[in-house]
């Protein structure tokens, strides 16, 4: 029997796809950070199977993405100068501001939150889906919860196989990192996640940002959790005084530029020859997929400088590196 094709080229399927999301249904789609699991915000129920399909925590707010500014006005409450000077300079964008909750927003949405995350991808096909869908679209990354993000449509097939019926191919993704998030919920603004607009550029443009930290292992924020992004085989974050312990093991490396020496290893994986940190974001991912096929003991990644995106490649190398089982939010404290 013919299996049914999952993955189509997004150009040629918007009107499809848009129109599956009017009926209430999820639809996996490109934008230039990751791929999003998307299904119309306003549809509780169709926002009930994205949390299913992931297997997500439902106090694990989503992203509503939009396809022009002034559909802000209409999901936040309230919008404060510095956030509007935000999403002014940097949407579309790798960037997600969480305001004040406009009552049009579902609970589901916002894990019942008095927030909501709002971004405006910089996408053809992302902004081309919400405007013909002709609704806001809540999407989390399209991978399962706390795993490796997805930066081509072969990924969140990988991952997700028959359970989803629609995924829009639009080639790898240009950031492949996640979006900046920074909240004005608090009288200051709060860094949440750094991302694809580096807290540099943020910082030139509205002043200092207190950056969130965890403190162990309960998040200052739902969804930041300190295990995440994680591969199946076991990753350690290497510090320079470092060298892997390869004794009878398959290592890989996950190397920032080319490695001095690659004796011994199983795997090396080069995210940047020229030491460029916007494509070594662009690599990170998919990267550690490849090294995550290769059935290795052990995958060990080289640190990178944290600045500009190296901020958000740290962040997630430090989630991926965690072994440590989820805590449970729900039992009784
Ligand atoms: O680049 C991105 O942001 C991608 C693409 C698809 O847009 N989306 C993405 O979504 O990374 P997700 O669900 O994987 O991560 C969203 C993060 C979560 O950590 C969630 O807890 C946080 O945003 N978040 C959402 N709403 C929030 C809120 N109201 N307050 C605080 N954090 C919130
Ligand atoms: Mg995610």
């Amino acid at each position: 029997m013919k299996t049914k094709q999952r993955i189509v080229q997004a150009v040629e399927n918007i009107e499809r796809a848009a129109k599956f999301i009017r009926e209430g249904n999820v639809v996996a789609f490109p934008t230039e950070t990751v791929y999003g699991l998307g299904a119309s915000a306003f549809d509780a129920r169709a926002v009930a199977r994205i949390f299913e399909l992931k297997a997500r925590p439902r106090f694990d707010p989503l992203i509503v993405h939009i396809a022009s500014l002034t559909e802000v006005e209409s999901l936040a409450a309230s919008i404060p100068r510095a956030a509007r000077k935000l999403a002014e300079q940097f949407w579309p964008g790798p960037l997600t501001l969480v305001l004040p909750k406009h009552p049009i927003v579902p609970d589901i949405v916002t894990a019942g939150l008095p927030s909501v995350a709002i971004r405006q991808p910089d996408h053809p096909v992302a902004l081309a889906l919400i405007r013909a869908a002709g609704v806001p679209i809540a999407a989390p990354s399209a991978n399962q919860f706390g795993r490796t993000s997805p930066t081509t449509a072969a990924h969140v097939d990988e991952q997700f196989g028959e359970q989803l019926e629609l995924i829009l191919d639009g080639g790898s993704c240009r950031v492949g990192v996640e979006s900046t998030i920074v909240s004005f919920v608090e009288p200051t603004p709060v860094l949440l996640r750094p991302g694809g607009v580096p807290l540099e550029d943020i910082e030139a443009a509205i002043g200092s940002v207190a950056v969130q930290t965890s403190d162990g292992d309960r998040p200052l924020a739902p969804g930041q959790l300190p295990s995440h992004y994680a591969p199946r085989t076991p990753l350690r974050l290497l510090h320079a005084s470092d060298s892997p312990q390869l004794a009878g093991q398959r290592v890989g490396l996950l190397s920032f530029r080319r490695p001095l020496n690659s004796a011994g290893l199983t795997a090396v994986e080069i995210l940047s020859e020229e030491g460029d940190l916007c494509e070594a974001a662009a690599n990170l991912f998919a990267a550690i997929r490849r090294l995550d096929a290769q059935r290795l003991d052990l995958i060990v990644a080289e640190s990178v400088p944290e600045t500009g995106l190296g901020r958000a490649i740290m962040d997630r190398l430090r989630r991926a590196s965690v072994v440590a089982t989820f805590v449970d939010h729900t039992a009784a404290p």
